[in-house]
């Protein structure tokens, strides 16, 4: 992906296979957002290609979003002044037969239509754990629900695949935590997971694949015990000195459970 003179991507290539969590990490200004960009048709790859089962995909967002990818964004684009119901209704609309201008005549099968549209947007917001707080304003949930109600509305576009833009951003570790564990039942609903975080911590303990981005290219990617002890990873982007993250990863290596993270179960505790 080139901007003008500047390339703020290069060679970049992303493989996710069914129900994988795979994260992408790297300093600010890598192009992980540019990626996902590339990714939903919001930008145009200057070269390359986007396939999701083998079928390119249109550079359009919104025929992106049809094709089955959805994804929340950096900075929480959420409908403000809109009720949290109503925020997940409009990433429903994707999927019901009638446009949003068949709202233009209220007949008996648009009623059905928007009934069975809003049973389905609460039932993703108690997915969320947001199914308290339908009625509320959205500019007046705190952070963290914001946050969980972008998932909850890219959720209704029934995707294969989320994108997930620094989803912890600004949480507080308990909100972390919970967040870690929506993303596991996510995937366990078998849709496909790509997170861009910078909480390294976050990242290693929920994918089963991480790579890295420097500076527009991809510097290492593999598994969390793999990429972690990558003395490059470390020099560039943790930032540690080496023997702090060799002690980090003997002591991973020497959990009794240490191995599950690439597994179903891997929400264990961080110690
Ligand atoms: N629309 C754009 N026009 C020009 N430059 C852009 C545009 N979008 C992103 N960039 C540049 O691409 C680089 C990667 O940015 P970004 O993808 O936001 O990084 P990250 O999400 O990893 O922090 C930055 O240098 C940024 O300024
Ligand atoms: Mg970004």
């Amino acid at each position: 992906m080139m901007f003008g003179g500047l390339t703020a991507l290069s060679d970049v290539s992303l493989r996710l296979e069914e129900g994988q969590i795979v994260g992408l990490i790297g300093p600010n200004g890598a192009g992980k957002t540019t990626f996902f960009n590339c990714l939903t048709g919001l930008y145009t790859p200057t070269r390359g290609q986007v396939l999701l089962s083998g079928n390119r995909l249109p550079g359009d967002p919104a025929q992106v979003t049809a094709a089955g990818v959805a994804r929340t964004f950096q900075n929480i684009r959420l409908f403000p002044n809109m009720t949290v119901l109503e925020n997940v209704l409009v990433g429903r609309h994707v999927r019901t037969k009638q446009g949003p201008l068949a709202s233009l005549g209220h007949g008996p099968s648009f009623r059905r239509g928007e009934e069975e549209a809003r049973r389905h947007a609460r039932e993703l917001l108690s997915f969320v754990g947001l199914g308290k707080v339908e009625d509320e304003t959205a500019r007046f949930l705190p952070y963290g629900d914001q946050r969980r109600l972008e998932i909850a509305r890219a959720l209704a576009t029934e995707p294969k695949v989320l994108l997930l833009d620094e989803p912890t951003a600004g949480m507080n570790p308990q909100e972390t935590d919970d967040t870690r564990q929506l993303i596991f039942q996510i995937r366990d609903t078998g849709i496909s997971v790509v997170v861009i975080e910078h909480d390294t911590k976050f990242i290693f303990s929920l994918c089963d694949h991480v790579s890295v981005l420097v500076q527009g290219m991809l510097l290492v990617e593999g598994t969390p015990e793999v990429v972690r002890a990558d003395p490059r990873v470390i020099e560039a982007y943790l930032g540690k000195p080496p023997e702090e993250v060799e002690a980090e990863v003997r002591e991973l290596a020497s959990e009794p459970d240490g191995n599950q993270r690439t597994g179903r179960h891997a929400a264990q505790e961080d110690s």
